[in-house]
């Protein structure tokens, strides 16, 4: 049988998907259904003086208004220990529970009625008086503070760094010093927030888009005050996340309140407008990157400093200085982390959180040293290329950056860039060239797998994954079948249900570092299973061998020696008179943390062509090479690497939330002007993947393969950017406004 691992599986959920048969969670059709709307504060910070509720009540088809007046105190249990998705200190928003008003957009009413149309008209009759504070509405980046203790704990430090940076800045012949601004940016997946809430007596059960269904009932149960037992999450298609469904949102916690108070499921889904405000968002941030070299271009000092936005409630940090800490080799350090504190909804983790972020400051930084220096930026690069982790003093479990350096250069023709600003033009346009280094740490987490082995020789894998998109589905299954020796068609594999065996988090690109490996050793177990049935028979062809004399073969079992025929599982389970035999498996990180640091690594080539009357940038190519250990399917693989391609190119020339600070909120709230690249904006994107198998970190050898699609892709635009016209744009995005002033 051919290997199933490597090969361009089509996704096996695909066709459920493209004929409707995909039931996502707003689908679940229960008997009874109520919609719940919510009404959202609209003042920045303040309390609430009166709510008049009488019209909504009086609406036709509501079935109650529930506002702090009488909505049930819920527990809120001090949630020990965190997971991390959620913010690290701070207390998570309590809905409903007081007349305070935290930002514009908090939950202050829900109306739930007999259809979603009732209860948007009786939502819009709710009329809120409020009393306004003075609120923190601007990002005053002088104002910034070190993360909270909680934070420190998880790794978000306030400092981090190495040698004597000041005496060696100092000393540096060259130095370039540069200030690097993006925006608020929202995750805008195509499925919207949603959540149906059932009450069956004490038990609930939650049909909500979720990147963790495991999660999703622990905070629900911290929530409520509940026993974990008595929830059940169900979610087994995401529309797309980035990062917004990590977490257990308020208005997961309102739906179950909804449904209680009027004994019946009811669905309450956030519009897109809501989005905006009723979960998480990339935060604003502002850094400051110093670095200093010799003429030769040695990196011998290189100052960084990252302040983001927070909100007041609770307080959300990321590892922005991460790839600082390690990207380069850099004997003199220091990265400085700092938070301002602004009255809006919790920024989250959207898309390599933090990391993205470090990744842009740097490489712009580091395409303005490699002008400074008269020096290709590539070759920059490759003067700093870190053989280790030098801030952790651990050696690389794998690193082939620099095959994805020459690959992606090859393909692109880097070598036909003219080192010249404005030096190369086409059809009456400006053309420019850039380049930037990607990198995201690869982490694995504990999880763990059943597999079934059934007569009709089909094998049903479990676990309670998720797959917001990446292909969690088809990889996974191809896993479980090249290690059982089935056919793809007949492996079956279930995620999103808290019935299942756990699983960690579906984000920080460990699914399949994690997953992958739990359910190798699950097929392992039902295998070594069989085979001890096998061997205790008193006939059959492996009757009383010695257990090493048994081995998984092609769909089987066989001689280990590879002598004799292979007796297919199903045959194995018919001579046993057994209808299915399951195992469950795990597999967890081991010492190999302690003795490597581990990322995934990539170098991303672009061409932009710019109009200078008009100011507009477009990106008609872009060339990407990626290390990221074993490539468990190319064609999912692919499609991960052109969409953070997508998502960077947003972000270096669309993305943008208009905060108004008069009122705290986010104007640009809707998809017609809150922009993202559409199909005319998405250029030719190629992805490549060099060659890796990174056993020092998994069995399995993969890495994370996802978040580093998106990082230094913006720079690599902004670098081009500057080649083609002579100019930085150091705030994101580059519109044709900021080009033309
Ligand atoms: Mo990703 S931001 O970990 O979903």
């Amino acid at each position: 049988m051919n290997a199933i691992i490597g090969q361009p599986v089509n996704r096996v959920d695909g066709p459920a998907k493209v004929t409707g048969h995909a039931t996502y969670a707003a689908e679940f059709d229960l008997p009874g259904l109520a919609y719940a709307v919510m009404v959202l504060a609209t003042i920045p910070r303040g309390h609430i003086r009166s709510i008049d509720r009488m019209a909504a009540e009086q609406a036709p088809g509501v079935l109650a208004v529930m506002t702090h007046e009488d909505a049930p105190r819920l527990a809120y249990k001090p949630i020990a220990q965190r997971p991390q998705v959620d913010a690290q200190s701070g207390e998570q928003l309590h809905v409903l529970q007081d007349p305070e008003v935290r930002f514009n957009g908090e939950p202050v009413a829900v109306v739930i009625a007999e259809t979603l149309e009732q209860a948007v008209h009786a939502a819009d009759l709710v009329q809120v008086e409020y009393a306004r504070s003075p609120a923190l509405t601007i990002f005053d980046a002088t104002k910034g503070r070190p993360p909270s203790e909680g934070n420190v704990k998880a790794g978000r430090v306030p400092e981090l760094g190495r040698g004597e940076v000041e005496a060696a800045m100092a000393a540096a012949p060259v130095r370039i010093s540069a200030r690097y601004v993006h925006p608020r940016e929202h995750h805008n997946a195509i499925e919207p927030h949603v959540t149906i809430a059932h009450w069956e007596g004490e038990n609930l059960t939650l049909y909500d888009k979720t990147q963790w269904v495991d999660n999703d009932r622990k905070e629900i149960a911290h929530v409520f005050g509940m026993e974990e037992e008595r929830i059940r999450v169900i979610s087994p298609f995401v529309g797309g996340a980035f990062g917004s469904a990590l977490r257990t949102w308020p208005h997961v916690t309102l739906a179950a309140m909804a449904a209680k108070r009027v004994g019946r499921p009811v669905r309450l889904e956030l519009t897109r407008r809501q989005l905006y405000m009723s979960v998480g968002f990339r935060p604003h941030s502002e850094q400051h990157l110093t670095l200093g070299a010799t003429p030769e271009g040695k990196l011998v000092a290189l100052e960084h400093e990252v302040v983001q936005q927070v909100g007041r409630y609770e307080e959300y940090a990321e590892t922005a200085l991460s790839p600082t800490s390690h990207l380069y080799q850099c004997d003199n350090l220091r990265a400085r982390y700092r938070l301002v504190e602004m009255d809006t909804n919790s920024p989250c983790p959207m898309r390599a959180p933090g990391v993205v972020t470090g990744v842009l400051g740097l490489e712009m930084a580091m395409d303005e040293l490699a002008t400074e220096l008269g020096l290709d930026p590539l070759e920059l690069r490759l003067r700093n290329y870190a053989e280790q982790d030098q801030q952790k003093g651990l050696p690389w479990s794998s690193k082939e950056l620099r095959a994805c350096y020459a690959a992606a250069a090859e393909r692109f023709g880097w070598s036909r860039r003219k080192p010249e600003p404005r030096s190369m033009r086409e059809g009456g346009m400006l053309v420019g060239y850039g380049m930037a280094t990607a990198i995201y740490h690869s982490d694995r987490s504990a999880g763990s797998a059943s597999v079934a082995l059934t007569g009709n020789g089909m094998a049903v894998v479990r676990s309670a994954a998720s797959d917001m998109g990446p292909g969690t589905y088809t990889s996974m299954t191809q896993v479980a079948a090249e290690t059982l020796g089935l056919p793809v068609s007949h492996v079956r594999f279930e995620l999103g249900d808290t019935n299942l065996p756990f699983a960690p988090v579906h984000g920080g690109s460990i699914t399949m570092a994690s997953m992958g490996n739990a359910i190798v050793a699950a097929c392992q177990a039902v295998q070594k299973k069989l085979a001890g049935l096998a061997r205790a028979a008193q006939n059959g062809p492996f009757a009383g061998l010695p257990e090493e004399a048994i081995a998984a073969r092609e769909g089987g079992l066989g001689r280990a020696d590879g002598s004799g025929p292979v007796v297919p599982y199903a045959e194995l389970l018919r001579q046993h008179n057994l209808g299915w035999v399951e195992a469950e498996g795990s597999a967890q990180p081991g010492e190999e943390t302690q003795k490597y640091s581990s990322a995934a690594f990539g170098a991303v080539f672009v061409e932009v062509r710019v109009d200078e009357a008009l100011g507009t940038v477009r990106v008609p190519r872009m060339v990407g090479a990626y290390d990221v250990g074993r490539v468990i399917n190319p064609k999912t693989a692919r499609s991960q690497c052109i969409g953070g391609m997508v998502g960077g190119l947003g972000m270096a020339l669309e993305e943008q939330a208009e905060w108004d600070i008069r009122f705290g909120k986010v104007m640009n709230a809707n998809l017609a002007e809150y922009l993202v690249p559409v199909n005319a904006d998405v250029p030719s994107l190629e992805a490549i993947f060099v060659p890796n198998d990174d056993r020092n970190f998994n069995p399995l050898g993969v890495k994370g393969l996802a978040e580093v699609a998106i990082c230094g892709v913006a720079p690599a635009i902004a670098n081009a950017v500057y080649h083609a016209t002579g100019r930085r744009i150091r705030r994101l995005p580059i519109t044709p406004e900021r080009l033309l002033s």
